[in-house]
C-alpha cells in the first residue's frame, strides 16, 4: 500500500514560491517532517517535491525520470535558449554532451586557470582607478573577457560590457518565471542580441574568416557533427555556445558571495591566502554549498514510482530541492555554519552536493561545467585574500534567501584596492 503524501494546499502555490523563494521546499520539508510533498505549481499543475540524497539518486535514473519538456518555457526562452541541450533527452542529449564534456581537457582546464588569474591581476589597475568597485558588476566584466577568450570567442573591447550586462539580465530572468514581465522581455530581447553576435562568430569560422584555435568551444561548436553526420544548425551552434559562456559569467554571484565570506567569517582570508591543504578548492565547495543559487530542478515520472513507500503516479511533475539538500541536517553537520573544512574527509557522492545538480556529467544533466566553475572560484577567491588589500564601506550585505535569483544586496562594494607586494 501507497503510503499518503503530505500536501502543500492551494490551487496555484507558483506565487508562494516566488514569495518564499529558497525557503519554500524546506519550509514544507520540516512542517510535514516528509523528504516529499506534494503542491500546483505553473497554472495548477500537480507536482511531487522530493527533497535529499536520496531523492537526488532517483532524479538521475534515466530509467525512471524523464527531463524532456518540462522546463518552464519562459526559462528555457531566456536562460538557456531553444534547442538548448538542457531540453534534450537519450541519445541526442548523450551525443551532445559528449561535445561539451570534449572541453573539459586538462589543457583547457589548465588554461582557464590562467586566464583567470592573469585577467584578474590585470585588472588591479582598473579597479584602483575606480575608487569604489561593485564585486558582482566587475566580475561579469572580467568573466566575460575570461569565458570570450577560454571560447576562442573575439570581440572588440568596447562591446564586452553590453554583452556582459546582456547575460547577466538572461540569469536575473529565471526569478520572474511567475511574474515581472518587463524582466521577461528585456532578457529575450538581451538573449537574441548575444545570439546573434555568436552566430555571426559561427558562420564565420565555418566559412574560414576567423580561425579560432582548435579545441576552443567556437572552434568545436562550429565544426562538430551528431551522431547522424550532420553539422548543428547555425542558431542552435550559437544556443549551445552561449550556454558555456552565459553560465561562465553567472559564476559572478559566487564571486560577490565569496568575497563576502572572506570579510564576514573570521579566519577565512587568511586560510584561503595560504591555501594549505587545497584550503581554496573546499573554501570553494564550501561557498557552493552554503550560498543560495539554484533553487530546484524539474522532471517528470516516466513511470510510476516507489519513493520511501510513496508512490509518484507516470506524467507527475517532479521537482528536485537543491538548495534544501544543500542544508539537510542528515548530510552536513551543523549545515548554516559556513565551515569549509567539512570538505576535508566528504566523500565526494554526485548525489549530496549537488548546487550544479548531481549523478554523471556524461549520460545525466548534470552541469559541465562544475570543474570550470571550481578552478574559477579557487583563482579568483586566492586573487581577493592573497593579491590584492581593500576597504570594505558600510553596505547591504544581505543576502536574501526569499529573492529568486539569489545575490549579496549590495553586489558587494570594496574600495581603496591596494595590490600586495
Ligand atoms: C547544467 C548550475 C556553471 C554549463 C547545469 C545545471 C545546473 C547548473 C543546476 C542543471 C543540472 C541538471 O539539470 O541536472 C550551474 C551553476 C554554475 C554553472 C550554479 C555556476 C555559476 C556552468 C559553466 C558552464 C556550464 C561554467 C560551462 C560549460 C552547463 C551546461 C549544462 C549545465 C552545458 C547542461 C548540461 C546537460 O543538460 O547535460 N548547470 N552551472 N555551467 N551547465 Fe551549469
Amino acid at each position: 500500500m501507497s503510503k499518503p503524501i503530505p500536501v502543500d494546499k492551494g490551487i496555484d502555490k507558483t506565487l508562494t514560491v516566488m514569495k518564499e523563494g529558497y525557503e519554500y521546499v524546506s519550509n514544507r520539508t520540516k512542517k510535514f517532517n516528509s523528504d516529499i510533498f506534494e503542491t500546483r505549481v505553473l497554472g495548477g499543475k500537480r507536482a511531487m517535491v522530493i527533497s535529499g540524497k536520496e531523492a537526488a539518486e532517483l532524479f538521475y535514473d534515466n530509467d525512471k525520470i524523464e527531463r524532456k519538456g518540462t522546463l518552464p518555457p519562459r526559462v528555457v526562452k531566456t536562460l538557456f535558449g531553444k534547442g538548448a541541450i538542457h531540453t534534450t533527452t537519450g541519445k541526442v542529449h548523450i551525443d551532445r554532451k559528449s561535445l561539451f564534456m570534449s572541453l573539459m581537457t586538462e589543457n583547457n582546464l589548465e588554461y582557464l586557470r590562467k586566464l583567470t588569474r592573469n585577467f584578474w591581476y590585470q585588472n588591479t589597475e582598473r579597479m584602483q582607478l575606480m575608487g569604489k568597485v561593485n564585486v558582482y558588476k566587475e566580475s561579469i566584466i572580467l568573466l566575460t573577457k575570461v569565458g570570450f577568450r577560454w571560447a576562442g570567442v573575439t570581440e572588440k573591447p568596447e562591446k564586452i560590457e553590453q554583452h556582459a550586462m546582456d547575460m547577466d539580465k538572461m540569469i536575473d530572468s529565471f526569478g520572474s518565471v511567475g511574474t515581472a514581465y518587463k524582466g521577461y522581455r528585456e532578457a529575450k530581447k538581451a538573449r537574441a542580441r548575444v545570439e546573434d553576435f555568436l552566430e555571426k562568430q559561427i558562420i564565420a569560422t565555418r566559412k574560414g574568416k576567423i580561425h579560432p584555435e582548435e579545441g576552443t568551444a567556437l572552434h568545436s561548436f562550429s565544426h562538430w557533427r551528431d551522431f547522424q553526420g550532420n553539422y548543428m544548425d547555425s542558431r542552435l551552434a550559437a544556443v549551445d555556445l552561449m550556454n558555456v559562456i552565459r553560465p561562465l559569467v553567472a559564476i559572478n554571484r559566487f564571486v560577490a558571495y565569496g568575497v563576502l565570506a572572506l570579510h564576514e567569517f573570521p579566519g577565512e582570508r587568511e586560510r584561503v591566502s595560504a591555501d594549505e591543504n587545497n584550503y581554496a578548492y573546499k573554501f570553494t565547495q564550501e561557498l557552493r554549498r552554503y550560498f543560495p543559487f539554484v533553487p530546484f530542478l524539474p522532471a517528470k515520472a516516466k513511470v510510476d514510482i516507489d519513493f520511501q513507500g510513496h508512490v509518484i503516479p507516470q506524467d507527475t511533475m517532479i521537482v528536485l530541492d537543491i538548495f534544501g539538500t544543500l542544508h539537510r541536517e542528515d548530510l552536513w553537520e551543523d549545515p548554516e555554519r559556513f565551515y569549509p573544512d567539512r570538505f576535508e574527509n566528504w566523500d565526494g557522492s554526485p548525489f549530496d552536493l549537488i548546487p550544479q545538480g548531481g549523478g554523471d556529467y556524461h549520460t545525466n544533466h548534470r552541469c559541465a561545467g562544475e570543474w570550470m566553475t571550481i578552478i574559477i572560484m579557487e583563482e579568483t577567491m586566492k586573487y581577493f585574500a592573497r593579491e590584492i588589500t581593500y576597504d570594505v564601506p558600510a553596505q547591504d550585505f544581505t543576502v536574501d534567501r526569499t529573492k529568486l535569483p539569489g545575490r549579496v544586496k549590495s553586489g558587494m562594494d570594496i574600495e581603496n584596492v591596494r595590490l600586495n607586494f
